[in-house]
């Protein structure tokens, strides 16, 4: 199998499609409206606004209510297995509204319908489901939904793919200044414990240009914030002559004021060369996102991750020495297969040499079909609940003082909305990355501002604009 790319030609059809499902819905006595959720990861939001572009095009509007909506579409992740519960569960809801309104699409799709297991039990479970489809058909969503209203049958579709790269799509971006730019798609990794390669495919990455168009265009109608997203943004374009980091000087060269953050940069590829990039860029966020799993080199081996703590380390002493107000997160598992006490034990002496300014922490999750699902794990359950205390409790007190630099510096900050915990409050993000919330009026919203620093807490600034 390869990677496809989805020719003009194959979209064109697809535009067809959307026209027919808007002669189907024209008829109605109403605007047809959509419930989309997405689960999971930024990739997810990213594939949501995709499909939310196409059922745009489709005449579709927008509901935040699944009752008012006359189709739900649930984008599921699968990464633990309490994210696919979740999915369950919902799913599981929507029966009395489609016992109401029988009308009803209901369609579920991305990674954990990907798994065969899963999409068979979703399928048996939730006759009511109209619609079950994989992360490789995503650009069919027009042709399947049209099948559905055309034949009023059940339609599954979930091919097995290395994956495709599917270029102009219609996208629909809820904010004005902020938008998520995919750079590459799918994962070559298999870090053991990993179920996404084997739902999302072989790493394909986008070609430079398509990228560098999408950004300028972005940024020439006001964009402010660019997250860049893949699972390896490092091995970006690996074969050809643009890499990571190149791809980033490029954009760096781009004009205007606006920040290009990534997600997520793998420790295996990431190289000097992407820190000094960040360090002498314009525009580039002073955040690097390094998934570190585990601080035992014997259990890194065993989660196939090829890195040691060693090189680790060497790279975030070098971030720190280049980029003096870098922040830096990661993620860790707790309790991967045949971890000991000793081994966690190394993962918490590496947080405190490290000094997270935040962490991601997760309990393993066996995932069906990955290595590290057939590898003894004889830890108990409270056990490794213990651990993962025991790390939250670490990480706090390191959380705690991670900010208190800031105090009394003035940062420039993008003003991205009212305070989620405090209306009162602008919130916003400076360039490492970090919230900042403080006093303003709406027009600010959008607007990059200096902001003094007074407060610091162990999750976000406090402070004034200055001018
Ligand atoms: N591509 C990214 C991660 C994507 S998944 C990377 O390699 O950094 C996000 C995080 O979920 C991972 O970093 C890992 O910490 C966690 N994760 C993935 N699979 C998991 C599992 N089976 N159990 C628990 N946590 C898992
Ligand atoms: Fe999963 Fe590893 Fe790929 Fe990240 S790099 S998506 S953790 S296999
Ligand atoms: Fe989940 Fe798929 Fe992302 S498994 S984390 S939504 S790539």
């Amino acid at each position: 199998m390869a990677v496809t790319r989805i020719d003009s030609e194959e979209l064109e059809e697809q535009r067809l499609f959307m026209q027919r499902v808007r002669a189907v819905t024209h008829v109605w006595d109403h605007r047809p409206l959509a419930y989309t959720h997405s689960y999971g990861c930024q990739q997810n939001v990213s594939d949501s606004e995709k499909l939310d572009g196409m059922l745009e095009q489709m005449g579709f509007g927008f509901t935040d209510s699944p009752e008012k909506a006359d189709l739900v579409l649930y984008n599921t992740c699968a990464v633990r297995e309490n994210a696919e519960n979740r999915v369950f569960g919902n799913v599981g809801a929507l029966k009395a509204l489609k016992r109401r309104n029988p009308d009803m699409v209901i369609a579920v799709c991305g990674c954990m319908v990907q798994q065969e297991h899963i999409a068979e039990r979703m399928k048996q479970r939730f006759p009511y489901v109209d619609l079950i489809f994989g992360t490789h058909v995503t650009h069919k969503f027009p042709e399947m939904l049209y099948s559905i209203y055309e034949k009023r049958k059940r339609v599954m579709c979930i091919p097995e793919s290395d994956g495709v790269v599917a270029e102009g799509l219609p996208v629909r971006r809820t904010s004005g200044f902020k938008a998520s730019v995919p750079i590459m798609y799918g994962c070559n990794n298999f870090c053991t414990y990993c179920i996404v390669p084997k739902v999302r495919g072989r790493e394909r990455s986008r070609e430079p240009e398509a990228v560098i168009n999408e950004v300028r265009s972005l940024t020439e109608s006001g964009c402010k914030e660019i997250l860049l997203l893949g699972q390896n943004v490092n091995s970006y374009g690996s074969g050809t002559d643009v890499s990571f980091p190149e791809l980033l000087r490029r954009l760096d060269a781009l004009d205007g004021e606006f920040v290009i953050s990534f997600m997520t940069s793998h420790p295996k590829d990431c190289s000097h060369e992407l820190i000094d990039v960040i360090a002498d860029s314009r525009h580039i966020s002073h955040h690097l996102h390094l998934p570190v799993q585990s601080g035992s080199d014997r259990i890194l081996k065993l989660m196939n991750r090829h890195y040691d703590t060693e090189r680790y380390l060497g790279l975030v002493d070098y971030a720190r020495e280049r980029i003096g107000d870098i922040q830096l997160t990661t993620d860790i598992i707790v309790g991967f297969p045949g971890e000991t006490r000793e081994d966690f034990d190394k993962t918490l002496d590496l947080m405190r040499r490290v000094k997270y300014d935040s962490a991601f922490t997760f309990i393993y999750s066996r995932r069906e079909g990955t290595k590290a699902a057939e590898m003894d794990d004889p830890v108990s359950n409270e056990e490794k609940g213990s651990w993962f205390r025991e790390l939250l409790d670490v990480q706090g007190a390191i959380g705690e003082k991670a900010y208190e630099k800031y105090v009394g510096q003035t940062l420039r900050v993008l003003c991205e909305g009212r305070g989620r915990t405090d209306e009162a409050l602008l919130t916003g993000k400076s360039r490492q990355n970090i919230i900042v919330d403080f006093p303003g009026n709406d027009e600010l919203i959008g607007q990059f501002v200096n902001v003094r620093i007074a407060k610091a807490l162990p999750w976000a600034l406090k402070g004034e604009t200055v001018s």
